[in-house]
C-alpha cells in the first residue's frame, strides 16, 4: 500500500543513491517491464542511461516506431536503436522447430545486445525491467518447482561477460503496480495497458519457417484484429474486448487454400485469431468475441491483406493448447 508520487521520489532517490555517477545500459523490449524501468531510470539520472533496442523485425506493425516516439521523442531517453532484422532473418532461415527458433533469437539477441553493450565502455551497470514475479519464477525453477515446458528466455540473464553490476528497480514490484508506475511517469495508456507479447515476437507466431513475407502479411492482419479489439466496446461492462481479453492475436499458418475473389479463384495462406481470458497465463479460457466483430475482423483481413483468404477462430483452452500456437 503506497503512494505512486512518493513512490517515485523514493525509487528515484535509491536508484541515484546505487550508481552515483555511473553509466549505466538497458535492454529495452518494447514491453511494459523495460519500459517502465528506462522511464524510472531515465527521471532519476537522466543522459547516464543509454537504451538499447534490438529490434529483431519480428515485432507488431509500427511497434519499434512507437516504442522511439514515446521513449526517445516524448521522454528523452537516449536509445540505441538497432535494426537487427536481416540479421535476424538470415539466422532463423529455413529453420521450423519452434525450440530451435527459440534459442536462435535468444542468442542473437544477446550477441546484438553485447556488441552494443561493449561499444559503451563506461558503462558500470546493466539494468533489467525484472519484476516481482520474475523472481519468484526464477526462484522456483531453481530449486525445480517449476517446469518449463517452453524455453522462455526474456531480457533476463543478460550477459554476465560484460562485468556489469545489475540495476533492478521493479524488483519488488507486481505487475499492477509496474502499470501504475508507467501511468505516473508519463507513459501513454496505450502502452502500458498493452497486452503481452512473447520475447521471440512473431518468430514463434509464424508456424515453421519464418519468412520475410509471411511477417509482413501477419504483421498487418495482427493489427486490423487489435484495431478492431480497440473499437469495440462491450455494452454490458462498457469496456473493450481489447481489455476484456488478456491477449490477442493472429497466427501466420503457413498452409494456402482456395477461395474466390471476384471471378477468379485464389490459393492463398491462412490466418488463425487467438484471444485468451486468464488471470495467470496458467490456465487460460478461449474468449467469446462477439460473433459481429470476429465477421469484421475476417472480413477486413481478407479485403486489406492481398495473400491471406481465410480466418479462422481458435476455440481451444488452456490447457492443454497452450496460448501461442508454439
Ligand atoms: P503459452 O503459450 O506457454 O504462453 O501458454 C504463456 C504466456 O507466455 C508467453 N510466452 C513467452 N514469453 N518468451 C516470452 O517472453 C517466450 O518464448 C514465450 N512463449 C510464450 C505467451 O505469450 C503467454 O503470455
Amino acid at each position: 500500500d503506497w503512494n505512486m508520487p512518493d513512490y517515485v521520489t523514493e525509487a528515484v532517490a535509491r536508484i541515484r543513491e546505487q550508481v552515483g555517477n555511473d553509466e549505466v545500459i538497458l535492454g529495452l523490449s518494447g514491453g511494459v517491464d523495460s519500459s517502465v524501468a528506462a522511464a524510472l531510470i531515465h527521471k532519476a539520472i537522466g543522459d547516464k542511461l543509454t537504451c538499447v533496442f534490438v529490434d529483431h523485425g519480428l515485432l507488431r506493425l509500427n511497434e519499434g516506431k512507437q516504442v522511439m516516439e514515446v521513449l526517445h521523442e516524448n521522454l528523452g531517453v537516449n536509445i540505441v536503436h538497432v535494426n537487427a532484422e536481416a540479421k535476424f532473418m538470415g539466422e532463423l532461415e529455413g529453420v521450423a522447430d519452434p525450440e530451435a527458433k527459440r534459442k536462435i533469437i535468444g542468442r542473437e539477441f544477446v550477441e546484438v545486445f553485447q556488441e552494443e553493450a561493449g561499444k559503451r565502455k563506461d558503462a558500470k551497470w546493466l539494468a533489467q525491467g525484472t519484476i516481482y514475479p520474475d523472481v519468484i519464477e526464477s526462484a522456483a525453477s531453481k530449486t525445480g518447482k517449476a517446469v518449463a515446458i517452453k524455453s522462455h528466455h526474456n531480457v533476463g540473464g543478460l550477459p554476465e561477460t560484460l562485468n556489469l553490476q545489475l540495476l533492478e528497480p521493479l524488483r519488488e514490484l507486481f505487475k499492477d503496480e509496474v502499470r501504475e508506475l508507467g501511468i505516473a511517469l508519463g507513459l501513454p495508456h496505450h502502452m502500458v495497458y498493452r497486452h503481452p507479447f512473447p520475447g521471440p515476437g512473431l518468430g514463434v507466431r509464424i508456424l515453421g519457417a519464418v519468412k520475410q513475407e509471411y511477417a509482413d502479411l501477419l504483421r498487418r492482419a495482427d493489427a486490423i484484429f487489435i484495431e478492431e479489439l480497440r473499437n469495440t466496446i462491450d455494452p454490458e461492462t462498457g469496456r473493450s474486448w481489447y481489455d476484456l481479453t488478456s491477449q490477442a492475436f493472429a497466427v501466420f499458418l503457413p498452409v494456402k487454400s482456395v477461395g474466390v475473389m471476384g471471378d477468379g479463384r485464389t490459393y492463398d495462406y491462412v490466418v488463425a485469431l487467438r484471444a485468451v481470458q486468464t488471470s495467470d497465463f496458467m490456465t487460460a479460457d478461449w474468449a467469446p468475441l462477439p460473433y459481429s466483430l470476429l465477421a469484421k475482423v475476417s472480413g477486413r483481413i481478407i479485403n486489406e491483406v492481398r495473400g491471406i483468404n481465410r480466418v479462422v477462430y481458435d476455440v481451444s483452452s488452456k490447457p492443454p493448447a497452450t496460448i501461442e500456437w508454439e
